[in-house]
C-alpha cells in the first residue's frame, strides 16, 4: 500500500511521522474523505472547498492550489487511476516541541492514501441505530482528526450490533457518529441546521439539493428526541454511507421487512442517477 506524505509517494512501512507531530500529540489537524466512482471523484470541488474552509477555521496555513495534481500522483502510485476508490486526506499543523499555542513557523504535515472501495448497494441497507447523549464539544462543524467522541459512540453502536449511534444534544437529534441524520414526516424532510453542532456533510448538502429538484419540502430544524419516533421515515447520509434507510431506532421500528419509506426511496433513486 502506498502513502502520500509531504510530497513523496512511499510504501506504508516507510511513511513515518514524528511523535512530535501535533496531529499525534493534540489531534491538531483536519481530514477529508471522498470517493471516486466511474472514473471521477463524486463532488470533488465541494470536498476540496470544505478542506480549505476547515484549514481556515483552525488557522493552518497550507497551500491547496496543487492539490488536484498531488491527488493524481497518489492515484497513479496506488494503481487506482480511474478505479473506484476512497481517498483519505489529512493535514496536521506539523512538528514542533509540545506547547499548546500554535508555533510561529511550522510546516504542515500532509498525508493521503487511496484504497479500492466499492460502495454497498444502498437498497439493501435497513439500518438499526441506537441513540446516545451528544457529549462532543460544540465545534462539530470542524472535520477534525480528533474523533474520540465519534469513535466511542460508534463503538457503542457496534457493541449493540447496530449500524450507527445517533447523538442527542439537549433533547434534539444532531447527527450520528459518522453520518448526518434526516427524518420525514407528512412528506416534509427534516434535518439539523448546519451550525456548530453538526458536520455539514457533502451528502447532506446534496440531499437538500435533490429535495429542491424533486419539489420535496425541507425544514432545517432539529427533531426532538420525543418527536423522533413519531416520524414516518428516517435515513442517514455520508460519503460512504450514501443514503441509508433507518428501519429501527432503539426499540422503535419505522417499518418492518423491506418497506423503505417512499421519500427515502425517491431520494435514493435520484442520488443513484447522479452517480451513474
Ligand atoms: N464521515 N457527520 C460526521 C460526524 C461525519 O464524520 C461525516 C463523514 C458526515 C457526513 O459527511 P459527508 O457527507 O461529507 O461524508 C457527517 C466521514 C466519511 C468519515 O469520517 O469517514
Amino acid at each position: 500500500k502506498k502513502i502520500y506524505l509531504n510530497g513523496d509517494i512511499l510504501d506504508s512501512e516507510s511513511a513515518t511521522i514524528s511523535v512530535f507531530d501535533r496531529g499525534f500529540l493534540f489531534g491538531d489537524g483536519i481530514y477529508e474523505v471522498m470517493v471516486q466512482i466511474n472514473g471521477r471523484f463524486f463532488y470533488k470541488e465541494a470536498h476540496l472547498k470544505r478542506l480549505e474552509e476547515n484549514l481556515r477555521k483552525i488557522k493552518i496555513d497550507f497551500d491547496t492550489r496543487n492539490l488536484s495534481a498531488e491527488i493524481s500522483k497518489i492515484l497513479k502510485g496506488s494503481d487506482l487511476v480511474d478505479k473506484d476508490c476512497l481517498l483519505y486526506m489529512h493535514v496536521t499543523r506539523g512538528v514542533a516541541p509540545r506547547q499548546h499555542a500554535f508555533p510561529t513557523s511550522i510546516t504542515p504535515t500532509f498525508m493521503m492514501y487511496a484504497i479500492p472501495k466499492i460502495l454497498p448497494d444502498i437498497n439493501l441497507i435497513k439500518a438499526s441505530v441506537i441513540t446516545s447523549e451528544d457529549f462532543r464539544w460544540t465545534r462539530c462543524d470542524i472535520k477534525m482528526i480528533s474523533l474520540l467522541g465519534n469513535v466511542i459512540a460508534n463503538e457503542d453502536a457496534m457493541q449493540a450490533g447496530c449500524f450507527e449511534n445517533i447523538f442527542i444534544r439537549n433533547g434534539v437529534v444532531t447527527e450520528a457518529s459518522h453520518c448526518n441524520v434526516f427524518f420525514v414526516k407528512d412528506d416534509i424532510v427534516y434535518t439539523h441546521p448546519a451550525d456548530r453542532f453538526i458536520l455539514d456533510g457533502i451528502t447532506r448538502q446534496l440531499v437538500l439539493e435533490l429535495c429542491a429538484q424533486l419539489g420535496i419540502e425541507v425544514r432545517e430544524k432539529g427533531v426532538s428526541e420525543k418527536a423522533m419516533i413519531d416520524m414516518d421515515e428516517a435515513f442517514l447520509t455520508g460519503t460512504t454511507t450514501q443514503i441509508a434507510s433507518i428501519r429501527q431506532i432503539d426499540d422503535h421500528f419505522y417499518y418492518q421487512g423491506d418497506a423503505i419509506g417512499k421519500i427515502t426511496k425517491r431520494l435514493q433513486e435520484a442520488y443513484l442517477k447522479l452517480k451513474n
